[in-house]
């Protein structure tokens, strides 16, 4: 029997592109709030003995995480043979130690909630900094997709001339990949962060790359400081407007308008988080990872 796939709410177009790419069906559920704030929650399938997947991207994962947990308790409960997890984005990875005494390793405890409740997990570029592999927080198999080849493909076809700006050494993972696809040179910058909204940024060497356009690429663009920060260096040396891209655009509260006054000439995120920005397309990546968690693989329709 094929997969039954069900969108959280927020997920539905990822849900329909990873139905036109998977031979899965889609499932129905209604997922409301009572009065009070509870959460509602009834599936409208048949799942007895099935194979389901939940789609839902993390981001603001505070108010998602009861409905996402019910949900999976609610199909366990009404027999379906396994759960899985598509996450397009991953919450709860960057305190991934106790910076200060008393702070709580949040990263480990979200991992273990998901854990005990899904089978498997695939996710778009998960935020691992200190930690090497999922596998040393989530006890369930974890399948990790790179957005690179995609990003790659769309500055390939949108930037002429690019020079790829990391703007920290984490992202160097990212910006590494994503220039040897594109074939084009990288740099990657230092960052400090000196608070939730404030981060300093050191200030690029451009004069090997005079004319080319910057590409800054980031895995989170959350508030946008460090993009913010980046931009504002680049204007400064008189720099063509960088284009700016993020894996996942989170965009607190006015980040992205921030970020545009900044000077950036656009700003395109991976389609990981339901969003205006969205211009690049993970879904063929995503549902080429899920195919390996499909029992027999009797719901792909690619080898
Ligand atoms: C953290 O180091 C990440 O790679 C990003 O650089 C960070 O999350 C961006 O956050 P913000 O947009 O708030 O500066």
């Amino acid at each position: 029997m094929t997969m039954l796939v069900l969108p959280l709410p927020g997920n539905g177009a990822m849900m329909e592109r990873l139905l036109a790419e998977l031979r899965a069906e889609r499932g129905a559920v209604t997922i409301r709030r009572f009065p009070d704030g509870e959460t509602y929650i009834r599936s409208h399938d048949p799942v007895e003995g099935r194979d389901a997947a939940l789609v839902c991207a993390l981001a603001r994962p505070d108010e998602k995480a009861v409905p996402l947990l019910l949900l999976a308790d609610t199909l366990r409960d009404l027999g379906a043979r396994s759960v899985g997890l598509i996450a397009p984005y991953l919450a709860y990875l960057r305190q991934d130690q106790r910076f200060q005494p008393g702070e709580g390793v949040t990263s480990a405890y979200f991992a273990r909630l998901l854990s005990g409740r899904f089978d498997w997990l695939v996710t778009v570029d998960p935020h691992l900094h200190r930690y090497r592999s999922l596998d040393e927080i989530y006890s369930i198999p974890a399948r990790v997709v790179g957005a690179a080849p995609a990003i790659a493909a769309w500055v390939r076809s949108h930037v002429r001339n690019p020079l790829l700006i990391g703007p920290d050494g984490e992202s160097a993972q990212w910006v590494a990949q994503v220039a040897a696809d594109a074939n084009a040179p990288w740099i990657v910058l230092e960052k400090h962060r000196l608070g939730d909204r404030t981060v300093e940024v050191s200030v690029p060497d451009l004069r090997e790359w005079p004319g080319r356009t910057p590409v800054l690429v980031d895995d989170i663009i959350s508030t946008a400081r460090t993009q913010i920060r980046a931009v504002g260096h680049l204007r400064e040396l008189g720099a063509p407007a960088p284009v700016c891209i993020g894996v996942h655009g989170i965009f607190a509260d006015a980040a992205l308008e921030e970020l545009r006054a900044a000077g950036a000439a656009s700003v395109v995120t991976c389609n990981t988080i339901a969003h205006a920005t969205n211009a690049i397309d993970v879904s063929a990546l995503l549902a080429h990872a899920i195919r390996g968690f499909v029992p027999g693989r009797e719901g792909s329709t690619h080898g």
